[in-house]
């Protein structure tokens, strides 16, 4: 039996694993260690959909559970070494194929494979007279424990002339910085990620009318990512009709969608353990309110000065900075709040109406790893420990704002229950940020010229209603 993985060349993860390496050597070497999860019961025999810790295949490419590099960082060499299940036909029989170790180390290059059942006496043999270990600390209780068994084991062995490593340090923040830049197979990837997503969200539109629930349009979400050969969507998906959409993440996505009301829909698939993460908000029957329009005209044109804040350069601030400026000034101007431009944004008035930040992050997780923090940053230099980080080519983040209007006395009932947002996917690069997002209708014009396309609602199955 065969299957596709690697889904990029094996030289890709080498070049990841060769990287890392130089790090770790400049910290005197050792050995890195990081594993792949393990499958989790969801209830009796019936197991939750198996997903790779994104640092093991961010290194390896290797899609099996139980899996284990092992880094073995020396001053001249290094050596990659997997740990992973042996082939077990009858497990195959039920749960489908594995590579065992030998196919494994010859279709993803490594140096040298062994079955995972061994992890002990491999770590015994990998870890005796190396200068330090490297982990995720914190991450992996279970490895950090075992670590801990190799080491006494080691130190029982002092006679034998055998050394255990005097330090077990954190290896996140190397990788972490890694995955913060992305190389062009991760892009490629992104980019399709981000077609189907779009796709999506525009069949979602077309799927959505007075009548249906929530979990219809999820339905039509999900079978597009599905159709395209996401394995999974990249966070639960939000499709949030009404006052719904004034919940950030709203999980139930169980009610019927009223005429009338305004669509919230924050979905977005993975594909390749890459996220893409996009949100989109129209009117249930096809056409905005006057109201509705207004605020969203507020939050489109807060994004768009997000995103012209978005370059290599700028601090990661920047374009929330901006996208605040604009929905101030737009809810003094919609009467939502009192008082001049500078009052709301020292009060920080507008947080009851945008509590959340313009951007994240987003890469193999959709909160994607990497310090926000200038790295930088002394205050002998002028610049607060605090300070946002600047941006550099290839950071991959959102660009996201909002505004969520709850029903209160003291707001014009027009505005009750709107929640818009809007969010796509951007790349800096040196001059400006690429929105790779943008095959999803945004303006107002251009949903309600897409959602004109809907076609009568389609039966569901007479049985079941
Ligand atoms: N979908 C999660 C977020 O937008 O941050
Ligand atoms: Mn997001
Ligand atoms: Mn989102």
């Amino acid at each position: 039996m065969s299957s596709f993985y690697p889904t990029q060349k094996p030289s890709v993860y080498a070049k990841r694993r060769a990287k890392l390496a130089q790090a770790v050597r400049a910290q005197g070497g050792g050995v890195v260690l990081i594993r792949s999860g393990e499958e989790i019961m969801r209830n009796r025999d019936s197991d939750y959909p198996f997903r790779t810790d994104s640092y093991f295949y961010y290194l390896t490419g290797f899609p099996e559970p139980e899996g284990c590099l092992a880094l073995v960082v020396g001053q001249e060499s290094t050596q990659s070494i997997l740990l992973c299940r042996e082939k077990n036909e009858e497990r195959e029989i039920w749960d489908g194929f594995r590579y065992g170790p030998k196919a494994a180390r010859k279709q993803f290059g490594f140096d040298n494979s062994y079955p995972v059942d061994e992890l002990e006496e491999v770590l015994e043999n990998l870890l005796a007279n190396q200068p330090a270990v490297f982990l995720r600390l914190g991450e992996d209780p279970e490895l950090e424990g075992g670590v801990s068994e190799v080491l006494k084991t080691l130190r029982g062995k002092v006679r034998m002339g055998i050394g255990a490593p005097h330090s077990v340090q954190d290896v996140s923040h190397i990788l972490d910085e890694m995955r913060l830049f992305k190389g062009k197979e991760e892009l490629d990837t992104m980019r399709r990620a981000a077609s189907i997503s779009a796709f999506a969200h525009q069949q979602a539109m077309l799927a959505t009318h007075p009548g249906a629930h929530e979990y219809e349009v999820e339905a039509a979400l999900l079978y597009i990512f599905k159709r395209h050969g996401s394995e999974f969507p990249a966070y639960g998906s939000i499709v949030a009709g009404g006052e719904n959409a004034c919940v950030l993440h709203y999980r139930a996505n169980n009610a019927e969608l009223k005429d009338g009301d305004l669509l919230l829909i924050d979905a977005g698939c993975e594909l390749d353990c890459y996220a893409s993460d996009i949100t989109r908000t129209f009117p249930v029957n096809g056409k905005f309110s006057k109201a509705q329009q207004a605020v969203y005209e507020v939050v489109l044109e807060a994004q768009y000065a997000a995103i012209a804040a978005t370059k290599a350069g700028v601090r990661f601030n920047a374009p929330h900075d901006a996208a605040v400026k604009v929905l101030a000034q737009g809810l003094i101007d919609l009467k939502l709040l009192n008082g001049g431009l500078d009052e709301v944004l020292e009060s920080g008035s507008y947080r009851r109406f945008y509590m959340h930040r313009t951007g994240h992050w987003l890469g193999m997780d959709v909160h994607d790893c990497g310090s926000y923090r200038d790295p930088s940053a002394k205050p002998e230099d002028g610049v607060a420990p605090h300070t946002s980080r600047k941006l550099k080519e290839n950071m991959v983040l959102t660009i996201e704002p909002g505004l969520y209007i709850r029903a209160a006395e003291d707001i014009d009932s027009k505005y009750h229950n709107i929640g818009i947002r809007i969010e796509d996917d951007a790349i800096v690069t040196k001059t400006g940020c690429e929105i790779y997002t943008h095959e999803a209708p945004k303006t107002v014009a251009d949903i309600q010229k897409w959602m004109a396309k809907r076609a009568a609602p389609k039966n569901k199955i007479a049985k079941i209603k």
